[in-house]
């Protein structure tokens, strides 16, 4: 309830100190609510003007005002021998009630000033920034360059190559069975890439692999001459250089083939090389371990197969070829044959193999104390696989619809 003027019938010293005290705590108590009102930013700086008019005529206004009706209801009706004690209070009461009225004005219009300043800097930012677009948009339009009806531009969020993100799969998959990665470099010598692995000069084992030599390097040592590493093998070498065994490492990499080009085929892909080197490791490991890994690339119901093979840095080399994702190792599907096994139900994936002991002569490391399996596998392939590719150039010809899906 707001305050309003008692009728005093009762003039005693007590009585009248009460009045008081009432009267000045209600104005004490606008006043708080007032100046913290007023000191809302959000408050247009207008309301809280004429909050403060209200409040000023409410206990000062000669006619009707608080101060005016004590006289009226204190003083005038006082008894005459109650009179001086009265008027002492009614003046009192006066002077607080202006010094109250006084400082909620000042408090107040501090803060009305400050929303104002605070509108002001906005509109007027706000007003620089509409006639800057409507000038821009003008002169665009009368140029004729501003076609409004043409969509916004997007910009459109990247995906991870399907390449790469294999890759980081394969490789997610060995890291959690303690690999570490190496990675080696794309131009590689003759001595890396083959003789270190095993393939004498001249050897007809390297014409399975189609090299791209760098030119002009007849008058070099055949061992020093540059070419494009044509597998990550070589990473093998130089991993087993710097680090005494136990060695479990996986070394993912670009590598290039002087291949034509064809669905399946192209002349730089990449390939993620394994190499575990420790006492005792045996052919067990080495299937253990494949066989995890194309499970945990696959699926937990693909089976694997080891198939003899060759190569020169492992002795016995195998391949490894998975049970055909695709007809679930039937070798018919939907009563056909299955074509991407050729209805042998069998897929041929990766190469594999026991490290060759004459490796270890090229590395220093001791052929009768040490044993361990190597294995290679190429990226592309796998991701063809998984993803249901059906030509190899999609991966490089950087086509967005493509490269999208993989997002
Ligand atoms: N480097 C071989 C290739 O590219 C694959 C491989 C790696 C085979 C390791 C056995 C061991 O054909």
């Amino acid at each position: 309830m707001p305050y309003t003027v008692p009728k005093l019938t009762d003039f005693s010293v007590a009585a009248l100190d009460n009045a008081v005290r009432e009267l000045l705590s209600a104005i004490q108590k606008e006043k708080e609510v007032l100046v913290s009102e007023a000191s809302e930013p959000s408050v247009a700086s207008s309301t809280k003007t004429t909050g403060l008019k209200v409040f000023r005529d409410r206990w000062l206004a000669r006619k009707n005002g608080i101060v005016t009706q004590i006289t009226e209801f204190w003083l005038k009706v006082a008894p005459p021998d109650a009179k001086r004690e009265v008027g002492q209070r009614v003046n009192a009461v006066k002077a607080e009630v202006e010094r109250y009225v006084a400082e909620t004005q000042q408090r107040v219009e501090f803060f009305a000033r400050q929303s104002a300043a605070a509108l002001e800097s906005v509109s007027r930012v706000d007003t620089d920034l509409q006639a800057l677009r409507r000038e821009a948009t003008r002169s665009e339009l009368e140029r004729g360059r501003l076609d409004i009806t043409l969509p916004g531009i997007r910009r459109p969020i990247g995906a991870e190559h399907p390449v790469i993100k294999t890759m980081n799969e394969i490789v997610g998959v060995f890291r959690n069975l303690g690999y570490s990665v190496e990675e080696g470099p794309e131009i590689e010598t003759d001595y890396y890439n083959f003789e270190a692995l095993n393939f004498p000069p001249n050897h007809p084992a390297r014409d399975t692999q189609d090299t791209l030599f760098i030119a002009g390097q007849e008058s070099k040592e055949l061992r020093d001459r540059l070419l494009l590493r044509t597998h990550t093998s070589p990473v093998q070498i130089r991993t087993m250089q710097k680090m005494k065994p136990p060695v479990r490492v996986v070394c993912p990499g670009k590598v290039h083939r002087n291949d034509a080009l064809d669905a399946t085929h192209s002349p730089i892909f990449h390939q993620v090389e394994g190499l575990a080197v420790d006492t005792n490791i045996t052919f067990c490991d080495l299937k253990g371990t494949l066989d995890h890994a194309m499970k945990a690339l696959f699926g937990s119901s693909v089976k694997t197969r080891f198939y003899p093979s060759f190569f020169p840095f492992t002795e016995p080399s195998a391949d490894v070829q998975i049970s055909c994702i695709f007809c679930d190792g039937k070798g018919k599907r939907d009563g056909a044959a299955c074509r991407n096994c050729k209805a042998s139900g069998w897929i041929e994936l990766l190469g594999c193999g026991m490290v060759d002991p004459n490796v270890y002569g090229f590395v220093d490391y001791d052929a009768t104390k040490v044993s361990g399996f190597a294995f290679g596998m190429g990226v592309e392939r796998i991701a063809i696989l998984k993803y249901g590719v059906d030509d190899i150039q999609l991966f490089f010809q950087g086509d967005v619809r493509f490269l999208e899906q993989f997002g």
